[in-house]
């Protein structure tokens, strides 16, 4: 848990609060809430034309702790409207991070007038009895409010939590996944009601270690590259810290479910597959029930990292979302990776484009990005360079610098230079694996002020880094050590207004 830590660092995070009133741009399509803290993605849902976004929000201050459902609701994925409070903490149980699904069959027979509840299953956080344990949570009005039903399952652990729940349709009953977080374990529960539990498996530890798992997702998805017809199943983790960028981080198993046990294929290498490559891609979970004409797997990131989250200097706010990605599978000569590309939605909040091409030498070519708020579209041919660089400059001459190591087969984001330093975690460099023996590479980079989430030919690899400036206006270019040719298309970004009636 991060109380200790929160402690720590309570004198850091009010100064940085009190500076950073001045410095602190929102974002312009990223959600965000319009005060206070926000960690992890929740009951991420579908229903009845809405996607349903739950948080784990803090009301009363800008640093972890009270862990409350905090909602937003969208009809595009983009666009998002901060509802009322979902579903509080109480005077001991803090409601942490968890799931939600429409009951379509009133399983549960909270269902009212014919129409089928919304299910929340999320774990009660009870510290004075050292306690996590499931709980239940129902609504029949769209989500807009919440009836605690109480704990559902419980195995008398004070570290079982995230409970991931969905439809298993070959067995016909629900399964739950969520974690036994010190033990490094993932742990499986199939249920005919939501409200019974019984045990059927676990999972772990495996791959990448370390003092916590935490946020467990699983899903089918078919496989692009497989054999006709292949499915096979993402089992996605999250650990707590010793990550790939420094902290916290997701890695992902890839296998078989039964609707009992995972599996994973069989030569799965036994060191962590990341999600991402930056430190700011955490808690990463897929929405449950889109639209049977919408095939897609949708999930959406905490752009953060917890060795520094409590400390990052904006205001009023704390806490930022990525944008939802779609997911897809593909099978590769050496093995089955993730895929993950900004949802199609995206294009639909673009203003204006501008197409721009150069021949890129030492000296910084200014590149046509209005504003700190842009859809990037690179295509890179290093030819003989050693080093291309993208750079984001702001008014007191901070760097953040996005770059391509062709002899090396990297692309990194450095942030070392990014903005005063404000923790020590922080000014840091994140490096993702790509082959660039062609020396040709795209990068489609999603900016909204302090983030950057940098999708690398077709997102076969992302970088998602937070970073944050001095002051002033950013400004854009890019230089080569030894010739390189760039071409951009560059939009600037609508803000995202929200379009939500009411229900
Ligand atoms: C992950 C996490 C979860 C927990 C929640 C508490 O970031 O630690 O394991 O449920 O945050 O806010």
């Amino acid at each position: 848990m991060k109380k200790i830590v929160g402690f720590l660092m309570a004198g850091v995070a009010l100064a940085t609060s009190a500076a950073a009133q001045h410095a602190d741009p929102r974002p312009t399509y990223h959600f965000a809430p319009a005060k206070n803290w926000m960690n992890d993605p929740n009951g991420l849902v579908y229903y009845d034309g809405e996607y349903h976004l739950f948080y784990q929000y803090n009301p009363h201050g800008d640093r972890w702790g009270h862990m409350n459902w905090g909602h937003a609701v969208s009809r595009d994925l983009v666009r998002w409207q901060e509802l009322p409070i979902a579903i509080p903490e109480t005077a001991d149980v803090m409601a942490f991070s968890g799931s939600a699904v429409v009951d379509w069959n009133n399983t549960t027979g909270f269902g009212r007038n014919g129409k089928p509840p919304m299910i929340a299953i999320y774990t009660g956080h009870n510290p004075k009895a050292k306690l996590q344990s499931q709980y239940l949570a129902y609504s029949n009005d769209h989500g807009r409010t919440w009836t605690v039903h109480g704990e559902v399952l419980s195995v008398g652990s004070p570290e079982f939590r995230d409970p991931k729940v969905f439809w298993h349709t070959a067995t016909k009953r629900w399964v739950m996944v969520a974690v036994m977080a010190l033990e490094n374990r993932a742990v499986i529960f199939t249920s005919p009601n939501l409200r019974q539990w019984t045990f059927a498996s676990s999972f772990g530890p495996a791959g990448g270690r370390g003092k916590n798992w935490e946020c467990p997702d699983l899903f089918e998805i078919p496989v692009e590259g497989g054999a006709a017809g292949e499915k096979r199943w993402v089992l996605g983790i999250n650990l707590g810290d010793n990550a790939v960028g420094g902290g916290s981080g997701g890695q992902y198993f890839i296998g078989d479910f039964d609707g009992t046990k995972f599996t994973t294929v069989q030569g799965w290498p036994s060191e962590a597959q990341w999600m991402d490559y930056g430190a700011d891609f955490y808690a990463a979970v897929s929405w449950n029930d889109l639209p049977k004409n919408d095939p897609r797997r949708v999930w959406i990131g905490w752009a953060n990292d917890w060795r520094y989250a409590e400390a990052i200097p904006t205001w009023p706010s704390r806490g930022l979302m990525t944008v939802p990605r779609q997911v897809t599978l593909k099978k590769y000569s050496d093995g089955y990776r993730i895929v993950q590309k900004p949802v199609t939605e995206v294009a639909s909040l673009h203003g204006s484009r501008q197409d721009f091409a150069a021949t890129l030498s030492e000296a910084a070519t200014s590149l046509p990005v209005e504003g700190g708020a842009a859809d990037l579209e690179f295509t890179i041919d290093a030819g003989s360079s050693e080093q291309v660089a993208i750079t984001l400059t702001d008014g007191e001459g901070y760097q953040t610098v996005v770059g391509v190591n062709p002899t090396v087969n990297e692309v990194f984001v450095d942030r070392t230079r990014s903005g005063p330093h404000f923790h020590d975690g922080f000014a840091n460099r994140h490096v993702a694996p790509v082959d660039l023996k062609s020396r040709r590479v795209k990068l489609r980079i999603l900016a909204d002020e302090s983030i950057l989430e940098v999708f690398i030919n077709d997102g076969e690899r992302t970088i998602t880094d937070r970073f944050f400036r001095g002051g002033g206006p950013l400004r854009w270019s890019a230089s080569s050590r030894g010739k390189a040719q760039l071409k951009l298309t560059a939009w600037t970004m609508n803000t995202s207004a929200p379009q939500v009636a009411a229900k």
